[in-house]
């Protein structure tokens, strides 16, 4: 029995650290194994509904409880996006700018041409620079 012992943590699909992990581990495998959830992402509003859906038939889950995953699984497996392609609306959305931002972004890829790095996005003087920061991780060039 050790042998199975050892294998089964390798067999599930690890999640990040962070506040809400327990939750969704104990919680989101009653039906199914984590795979399906790394293999997402989502905006915070898109996990939300997500996470509503999945656990329609589980009243007692608390709200608190579901604020944690959503906040986990937001943080976790964010929405990635394209600066060079997506809208305003969908930047807006993936990298949690407000819509003048987003904007600025666009307007200054059809002036100036394709973004290659953080760097580039810099240059949008509309656009806090500091928010770019904590959200590079999810833009695509
Ligand atoms: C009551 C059973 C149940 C629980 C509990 C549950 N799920 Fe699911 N989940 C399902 C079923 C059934 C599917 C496959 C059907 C589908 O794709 O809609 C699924 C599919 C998914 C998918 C893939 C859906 C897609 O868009 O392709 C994700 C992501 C997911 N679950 C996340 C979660 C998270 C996060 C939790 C915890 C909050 C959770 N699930 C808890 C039953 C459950």
């Amino acid at each position: 029995m050790l042998e199975l012992a050892l294998l089964i943590p390798l067999l599930a699909q690890s999640l990040p650290e962070g506040p809400g992990k327990e939750l969704v581990e104990v919680i989101c495998t009653a039906c199914h194994d984590t795979n399906r959830i790394v293999a997402k992402q989502g905006t915070k509003a898109e996990w939300q509904s997500r996470v509503l859906e999945m656990l329609q038939e589980c009243p007692d889950v608390a709200q608190d409880e579901r604020d944690k995953i959503v906040n986990y699984l937001a943080k976790s497996f964010p929405k990635h996006v394209n600066v060079n392609t997506a809208s305003a609306k969908e930047i807006e959305a993936a990298l949690e700018l407000s819509a003048k931002e987003a904007e600025a972004i666009v307007t200054f890829r059809q002036d100036n041409g394709k973004f290659h790095a953080v760097q580039d996005l810099k240059k949008v003087a509309a656009v806090d620079s500091a928010k770019l920061d904590a959200v590079k991780d999810r833009i695509e060039y």
